[in-house]
């Protein structure tokens, strides 16, 4: 008879954001007049975002270059004219970095990027998360560990704010802690670190010997008249620093594939290196990343209409978060914060708000019936049961804090929605189900 083939470590594998979509599914099966509004996917193309037309233009002119190139495979780190303009990219911004175009290694999307520097530490060596995380990281590391994910909190009467001292007390209890996971800005909170916080990360980084990882993907995506303050340059010389950026959110062109892995400060010590070089073999495995969003990344963001394209996407992005903060921060029973960066908010329920008496009218009786079975299941959490309500009443599909191993209840929404009616109608209904919900029991 055969063994066991499926890996012990799948039930550490959690992807919230994509959960929903199964129960969504469901629901549209049982009742197909469900129109939703899908709120769990930060992905501006599906909320109608445009790609900036020179980016076609671009392609166009790529796709029928002599040579067809683009539709072969290249080198497996990367196109190394590429990897040279990503050094020369990072300079823009940190004009003291020291970065060498042979620690820079493209990547099939951050996704690919996460999983190979994961599943490349020592057995037994373990990556701090925020908490709310990025499940794409916190799984991937957690399944890579063979062990539940180890957090630091993320403060949301402070803004989102890392807690420093929860970050510091859990890098004493556990030794086995060798790098510190840094998302900014933030998804889920859409959170941007000041000057301050990322000082003091890099404090504890140099006092406990620990790597950095940031994860940069929505560096050029920050508001309110803020900027990104630029890791790279604190942290030159200092301590091991990898970062990763890609062309899924500040093109956006998410179905590209494409990201990539920098690694900062290589000359700081020999262990870091030995592990940099780890995950180029491995990446080296894979082949190679998607060649022709590569060949094109330079002429993208170097193109004379980007930064006015940068300018009005953020603009927007920045309004429709102004927008969605003011309707839900007079929610009663609701904590909002006003996020300055990407195209996430996680509004949080006040302290003993919510119970597992509380519902949502749901018209629909088979509907009904399904989400009283899917909430009655044991160890329900109580913002996961006010998505599954929240879903089958207004169809408006959230993801729970929880799923994100936030911690406190609370869901996370998109605010990428374009038509600025819809946008209203949406955070309005959402509010008044919030109400409607809490004042239910
Ligand atoms: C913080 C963060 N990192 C990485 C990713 C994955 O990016 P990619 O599309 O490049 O795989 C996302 C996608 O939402 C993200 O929010």
């Amino acid at each position: 008879m055969r063994r066991p083939v499926a890996h012990t470590n799948v039930p550490l594998l959690k992807y919230a954001i994509r959960e929903i979509v199964d129960v969504m599914q469901y629901l549209l099966e049982i009742d197909p007049s469900y129109v939703f509004v899908r709120e769990n996917i930060g992905d501006p193309i599906a909320k109608g975002w445009p790609v900036p037309l020179f980016l076609k233009q671009i392609l166009k002119e790529e796709i029928y270059r002599e040579g067809d190139h683009v539709f072969g495979y290249c080198h497996s780190r990367g196109i190394p004219e590429v990897r040279k303009w990503i050094v020369e990219y990072a300079k823009r911004f940190s004009p003291s970095s020291t970065l060498d175009y042979e620690y820079v290694l493209l990547t099939n999307g951050l996704g690919a990027a996460i999983s190979s520097l994961y599943h490349m530490l020592r057995p037994g060596t373990r990556v701090l998360q925020p908490a709310p995380s990025y499940p794409s990281h916190s799984s991937m590391e957690a399944f890579a560990a063979g062990a539940d994910p180890l957090f630091y909190n993320l403060d949301p009467k402070k803004g989102w704010e890392p807690d420093l001292d929860h970050m510091e007390s859990q890098i004493r209890r556990h030794p086995e802690i060798a790098g510190i996971l840094v998302i900014n800005p933030n998804n889920p909170t859409g959170a941007v670190y000041s000057r301050r916080v990322l000082s003091e990360i890099l404090r504890l980084a140099e006092k406990y010997q620990l790597m950095i990882l940031s994860d940069e993907i929505y560096f050029r995506m920050v508001y309110h008249g803020l900027q990104h303050e630029q890791l790279t340059e604190m942290a030159v010389g200092k301590v091991p620093l990898i970062l990763m950026r890609g062309t899924s959110k500040d093109v956006p062109w998410p179905g590209a594939r494409s990201g990539w892995i920098e690694f900062h400060n290589v000359e700081v010590d020999r262990d870091y290196r030995d592990y940099c070089e780890a995950v180029k073999k491995r990446v080296l495995l894979e082949v190679c990343a998607t060649s022709l969003p590569q060949t094109v990344i330079s002429k993208i963001y170097d193109h004379p209409e980007y930064e006015s394209w940068i300018r009005l996407y953020s603009a927007g992005l920045a309004r429709n978060i102004d927008t969605i903060a003011e309707i839900l921060s007079s929610t009663k029973g609701l904590h909002t914060n006003r996020p300055d960066g990407a195209f996430y908010m996680m509004p949080t329920f006040e302290e003993g708000a919510l119970n597992s008496r509380q519902t949502l009218p749901i018209k629909n009786s088979a509907v009904r019936a399904y989400i009283e079975q899917q909430v009655a299941q044991e160890g329900m959490p109580s913002d996961k049961r006010f998505a599954y309500y929240l879903l089958a009443a207004t169809g408006i599909c959230v993801v729970p804090a929880s799923g994100f191993f936030g911690p406190v209840p609370g869901f996370r929404i998109t605010t990428l929605e374009r038509d600025e009616n819809i946008l209203k109608d949406t955070y309005t209904r959402l509010s008044r189900a919030v109400t409607d919900y809490l004042k239910s029991s």
